[in-house]
């Protein structure tokens, strides 16, 4: 990667953090954050990278349009990675309003601010820019049976949340279209791994096993999920930005498939080998000898997609990535960092709801 600076919005949230990590680990161009730090996005999450020069933060919104012009005024980046989201499905249903305004009115204003900055640089850094819209298999919708969806699946999303990142999905490819915008997509599955905000399935499991609190398990726990580890996302990431056509969209998943039911007794199974039950205070007391006692069903989600399932088969055969990482692997490595990082956890949950149930729509 040339010494050209890469903007990533968002970069202060759970994927952001780890791909800014990778960046600055891996490359030498300065990365600039643009996030406008809500409930999910925390600045501790760049503290190692405090006092490196390349890293450049600017507390913003997507929606400053003074601002983001400003941004890419002052940077000149040639490569961006539009991460800034609100994420959290149940959040999304019982308002999806913040929904509409960063993931569909943010992105648009991303594209136009994009527009114009293209319009002011010289032509070599036009040719150069690179927009890489990150976004999810659940666009896709529910996928039945044991079909996976490639990239000219149909759209059919069912929450908020995945409809409001499908109408960001569709602004940026008429943007291409219309506009040769050099705009490429990625839509990834579940990610997981460090710096994961603990309202979300893995570290709400693993935080409620730790306090010795009910594993709330949605409907009948069935939904299939496909769990990508975050640093395997991130290098799918750079591959698609770097290496990609302008306009090609990527689907980006791991084949890690696995019911909910499944991935609660497997992340209890985890934590036993790491934490035993038999050591945990918090166990003791609510009398229980084992984490999956503490298993609870719970209302399910409204439009609650019961299987998601993406083939990656084009930017495995196109541009060479792959998945690396096992989901033991992951979860090993993902269980280790939040036992080391319950300081990180206290701090999350203070600035959010901690773990409360959400997007019951009563
Ligand atoms: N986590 C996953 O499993 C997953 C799966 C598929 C796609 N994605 C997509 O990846 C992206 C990142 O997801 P994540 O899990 O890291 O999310 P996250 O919720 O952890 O982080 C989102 C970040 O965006 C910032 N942000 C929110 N609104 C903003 C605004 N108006 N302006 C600037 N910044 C703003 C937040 O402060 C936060 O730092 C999102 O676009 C999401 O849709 C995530």
């Amino acid at each position: 990667m040339r010494n050209e600076a890469i903007l990533v919005t968002g970069g202060a949230g759970f994927i952001g953090a780890n791909l800014v990590a990778m960046l600055l680990e891996h490359g030498e161009a300065p990365v600039v954050v643009l996030d406008l730090l809500t409930y999910a996005g925390n600045q501790a999450n760049l503290a190692e990278y405090r006092n490196d020069g390349r890293l450049i933060f600017h507390h913003a919104d997507v929606n400053d349009t003074v601002v983001v012009d400003r941004i890419l005024a002052a940077h000149r980046p040639t490569r961006l990675i539009h991460l800034a989201a609100e994420t959290h499905v149940d959040r999304s249903i019982d308002d999806p309003e913040p929904f509409i305004r960063t993931n569909i009115n943010g992105t648009y204003n991303l594209l136009q601010a994009c527009r114009r900055h293209l319009k002011a640089a010289g032509p070599s850094a036009r040719e150069r820019f690179r927009f890489l819209h990150v976004s999810t298999d659940e666009v896709y919708g529910s996928v039945d049976g044991d079909a996976v969806c490639n990239e000219a699946a149909p759209f059919a999303p069912n929450s908020p949340y995945a409809a409001s990142k499908a109408a960001a999905d569709h602004l940026v490819r008429a943007f291409h279209r219309t506009y040769r915008f050099p705009a490429i997509i990625t839509r990834c599955s579940n990610n997981f791994g460090p710096y994961q905000n603990p309202e979300k399935l893995i570290p709400l499991i693993l935080l409620n096993c730790l306090e010795g609190l009910d594993l709330p398990v949605y409907g009948d726990g069935g939904q299939v999920r496909d769990w990508l580890y975050v640093d395997d996302h991130c290098r799918g990431m750079l591959t698609a930005l770097l290496e990609g056509e302008p306009g090609a969209e990527y689907n980006l998943g791991a084949g890690n498939l696995s019911s909910n039911l499944a991935m609660v007794h497997r992340i209890c199974d985890v934590l036993q080998t790491l934490r035993p039950a038999g050591e945990n205070e918090s166990l003791r007391r609510r009398g229980a000898s084992t984490y999956a006692e503490l298993i609870r069903k719970a209302p399910d989600r409204p439009g609650h997609d019961r299987r998601y399932a993406v083939d990656s088969g084009r930017i495995e055969a196109e541009l060479g990535w792959r998945c690396s990482v096992s989901l033991d692997r992951g979860l090993e490595r993902t269980i280790t960092w939040y036992l080391e990082h319950r300081n990180w956890c206290e701090h999350a949950q203070a600035q959010s709801d901690g773990r409360k149930r959400l997007g019951t729509a009563t």
